[in-house]
């Protein structure tokens, strides 16, 4: 049986399998910077498979004209099944980006970084059929009320902002801590040198040394955007205060 990192005392890296047509989109942006560098450091890993791979037939044919008529194509369920049969464990999420699921959010986020990883399934075309979706419980998660061309970017996209949150990623916890939706609003503004830019200067508290005032500041700055940006998340703060 496998060692788990509890019994090794050894943390396991956070793993990341991607089933795609386009395994050559990966690691992509995911390669550098933060999430790069932690990639190559072992924090994390990523394995990007080709479904392709699990094709049937010469032509290795992966999509089929759906039932019913319609434009477009979809992606077979025996081709999706052995794919993820052979690349999926179940102590991972497994993930189905789409349009039609839960919208991606920070809560969300902090769990998948808080378990061992996920089993992405991207999408082409017009989608999976839905008999691969039902049969392995695949679990729906959209980055928003658009539609991309293919799984892959929102892949990039959940990825991205799991791996940020992995222990030692990102320099100081704090940063992570105060940053939009963290607190349950959208953050306050920053300034940095030079104070005074083609004539706009830095808010005169932010200079003033003062750490109580500067700390009631940002906050009054954090709720005045939230309350006129996303009055969604606005009222959700207010009820949970
Ligand atoms: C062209 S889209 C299919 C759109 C689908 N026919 C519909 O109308 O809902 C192809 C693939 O892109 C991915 N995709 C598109 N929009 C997405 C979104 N907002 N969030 C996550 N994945 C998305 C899904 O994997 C989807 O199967």
């Amino acid at each position: 049986m496998a060692e788990t990192g509890a019994e090794t005392g050894a943390a396991r890296p956070w793993s990341a399998v991607v089933l795609t047509l386009f395994p050559e989109m990966f690691p992509g942006p995911l390669g550098l910077s933060l999430a790069g560098k932690a990639l190559a450091e072992g924090v994390w890993t990523l394995d990007a498979v080709d479904i392709r791979g699990y094709a049937r037939d010469r032509h290795r044919t992966v999509d089929d004209t759906p039932f019913g008529g319609g434009a477009g194509m979809v992606m077979r369920p025996d081709v999706v099944s052995d794919a993820v049969a052979a690349n999926h464990t179940p102590e991972r999420r497994l993930i189905y980006p789409s349009p039609r699921g839960r919208v991606l959010d920070q809560a969300l986020v902090r769990e998948l970084a808080a378990g061992p990883g996920v089993t992405l399934v991207c999408g082409r075309y017009e989608g999976l059929d839905q008999r691969a979706i039902d049969a392995w419980s695949m679990e729906e998660v959209s980055v928003g009320d658009v539609v991309l061309s293919g799984g892959e970017p929102a892949a990039l996209v959940m990825l991205d902002a799991v791996v940020r949150l992995l222990p030692g990623v990102t320099g100081k916890a704090e940063s992570l801590a105060e940053e939009s939706f963290e607190t349950g609003l959208l953050e306050y503004p920053h300034y940095t040198r030079p104070q005074v830019w083609d004539g706009r200067t830095v808010p005169e508290v932010l200079v003033s040394g003062h750490h109580g005032r500067v700390a009631q500041w940002r906050r009054e700055q954090a709720e005045a955007i939230t309350r006129n940006r996303r009055p969604d998340l606005w009222a959700r703060y207010v009820e949970k205060e």
